[in-house]
């Protein structure tokens, strides 16, 4: 008697959990951006979500939530509900830097997500004021070093994408500028404009047209090949630092425990997304890279991400970051 009714009783729970999935979703969906509007997560999410939304057949939010490199909006997501209505878009500092440089970060990025899937590989371009009289990374080293004591960094914060690469590059040119943070590089890149900040290491997808306008200069990308966004812009091996060899990612993460079923109709719409003309013209314009069908998957991501904490964490040691 007990036994068939528990029998019953699971089959219930699972229906209904089947249903539920099934259903996925019957209302917005949120994706918190943990960077200022404007930036290149806020581009990346704002480009990917359009057409996975109606693929979904739901809207998909974009709620930007800023502070402490991306870890705020990082944390935020890790603790929220994992019923599918709260995801996130992640990138190389938030699921890769960051626990280098918070010892008492209020996440693990590999176990304290569902890794849904890479949206975006993003090459890294350092990017000077183009107030600065240096028209070539050679000459803008030499300027930086002349001017070590005045020269200032802009950043997104401890453990974003721009900080840490700009803490390698810093360190391999043996420089330690007054650093100014943001609430993103997009605010950032205003301030590029303007002079008020004299350089920064970023995401491609924020700084091409800014560069194609002659607005901030772009000295080099970060990357062993061109990229066909700017195939004027030499790379660092090109341009004398072969070295710094640096590229960023953003990817698509939901809360621990958010069901397979979910997860995997995220990754679907992301994948789909993708796969559209309009959507890889956008992306591609901006000089991202985007993923392969292998690198697209749940699983990657989740392996990725892993590859990433451990590859962060001794480069910035070396490159002398100290923990916040
Ligand atoms: C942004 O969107 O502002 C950037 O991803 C911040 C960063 O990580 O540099």
């Amino acid at each position: 008697m007990f036994k068939s009714l528990l029998t019953g009783l699971v089959a219930t729970v699972l229906s209904v959990g089947c249903s539920f999935a099934q259903s996925y979703p019957t209302k917005p969906i949120v994706m918190i951006v943990p960077f200022a509007a404007g930036g290149p997560t806020d581009v990346v999410a704002r480009i990917v979500t359009e057409h996975m939304s109606r693929s979904l057949g739901q809207q998909i939010v974009i709620e930007n939530v800023a502070g402490a490199g991306g870890t705020t909006g990082s944390t935020r997501v890790a603790t929220a509900s994992n019923d599918g209505y709260t995801i996130m878009m992640g990138h190389m500092g938030t699921h890769g830097a960051a626990p280098a440089l918070y010892p008492n970060l209020k996440y693990d990025p590999s176990k304290d997500f569902e890794p849904v899937g890479l949206a975006a590989g993003t090459p890294i371009i350092i990017v000077s004021s183009a107030k600065i009289p240096a028209s070539d990374l050679k000459s803008f080293i030499a300027y930086l070093k002349a001017n070590a004591t005045k020269v200032n960094q802009a950043h997104a914060g401890v453990g974003s994408v721009s900080h840490s690469t700009g803490i390698l590059f810093n360190s391999m040119i043996d420089l330690k500028p007054t650093q100014v943070p943001y609430k993103g590089t997009g605010p950032a890149l205003n301030d590029l404009v303007s002079g008020q900040v004299d350089y920064m290491t970023d995401q491609i997808v924020n700084v091409v047209e800014q560069i194609k306008g002659g607005a901030v200069r772009g000295l080099a990308i970060a990357t062993p090949e061109r990229s066909p966004a700017l195939p004027d812009l030499p790379t660092t091996k090109e341009a004398g630092l072969p070295d710094y060899q640096v590229s960023a990612w953003n990817a698509i993460f939901a809360p621990k425990g958010t069901s397979k079923d979910i997860v995997d109709k995220l990754n679907s719409a992301l994948t789909a997304a993708l796969a559209d003309d309009n959507t890889k013209k956008r992306l591609l314009e901006l000089g991202a890279v985007l993923p392969s069908a292998k690198e697209g998957t749940p699983a990657w991501l989740g392996d990725f991400v892993k590859i990433e904490v451990a590859r962060w964490s001794p480069v910035l040691k070396a490159a002398g970051a100290t923990a916040n």
